[in-house]
């Protein structure tokens, strides 16, 4: 459930700290004229992923899970002028508002797509020795562990590792959940329990999607 509050609170947030947003906008609309399910990062959120990409200097970005292309865009956004985003999406329609949203921003330039399974392209890049200065975690979250366990191969010390998603309404803590996304997000909690040189942390969010969360991976 969603609380009105926390809606209104957004919109105020929004009000008085984002300037207006033609770009990210157009995106947010031509998705959801699309039919694309309502999932993307909201405007503060967006602003947050833009702040982490500036404040750690990152260059090159992978995204896993692009939806529309409205995280994309907004890191693409806040990279250096040689700076770009890899990201994935495995459904082919989705792909294509992707593609045309991505289009239509300018960013195009900065923003490679490829469509398909995210463990697959994460595979690929593992395969070719990439190295990916900030990573956004935000495909199906049945694998949510194993696109960490991925990330974490393509990464170097200072990359930091961003997983969205991972508080579920407060599902997280329901040990016998039998959704597979909630198990998918404990899984990746169970993994990262044991990890060694990784600072972490998470954040509880409540707002215009509800009461979820994000973790942080900072690799040492
Ligand atoms: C869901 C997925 C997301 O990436 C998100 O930000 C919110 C919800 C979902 O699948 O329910
Ligand atoms: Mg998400």
């Amino acid at each position: 459930m969603i609380s009105s509050t926390a809606i209104e609170v957004d919109a105020y947030l929004e009000a008085a700290l984002l300037s207006d947003d033609p770009v990210l906008q157009a995106v947010a609309e031509a998705s959801e004229a699309a039919g694309l399910v309502p999932h993307a990062v909201t405007p503060l959120q967006a602003e947050f992923l833009s702040m982490l990409i500036k404040v750690s200097g990152a260059r090159r970005v992978l995204e896993i899970g692009c939806l529309g292309g409205y995280s994309a865009v907004a890191m693409a956004r806040a990279l250096p002028a040689d700076g770009n985003v890899l990201t994935t999406e495995i459904d082919t329609r989705t792909a294509e508002v992707a593609q045309a949203n991505i289009e239509a921003s300018r960013y195009a330039e900065k923003i490679e797509l490829r469509v398909g399974p995210a463990m697959e392209v994460l595979l690929e890049q593992v395969e070719a020795k990439a190295v990916f200065d900030f990573i956004f975690i935000d495909a199906d979250k049945v694998n949510h562990r194993n696109y960490l366990d991925q990330a974490l191969k393509l990464s170097r010390p200072g990359t930091l590792i961003v997983a969205d998603n991972v508080v579920r309404g407060g599902a997280l803590v329901d040990e016998g959940s039998r959704e597979n996304s909630v198990r998918g997000v404990r899984a990746m909690f169970d993994f990262a329990r044991d990890l060694e040189g990784v600072q972490m942390t998470a954040l509880q969010t409540v707002g215009a999607k509800g009461y979820d969360g994000m973790a942080l991976f900072r690799v040492e």
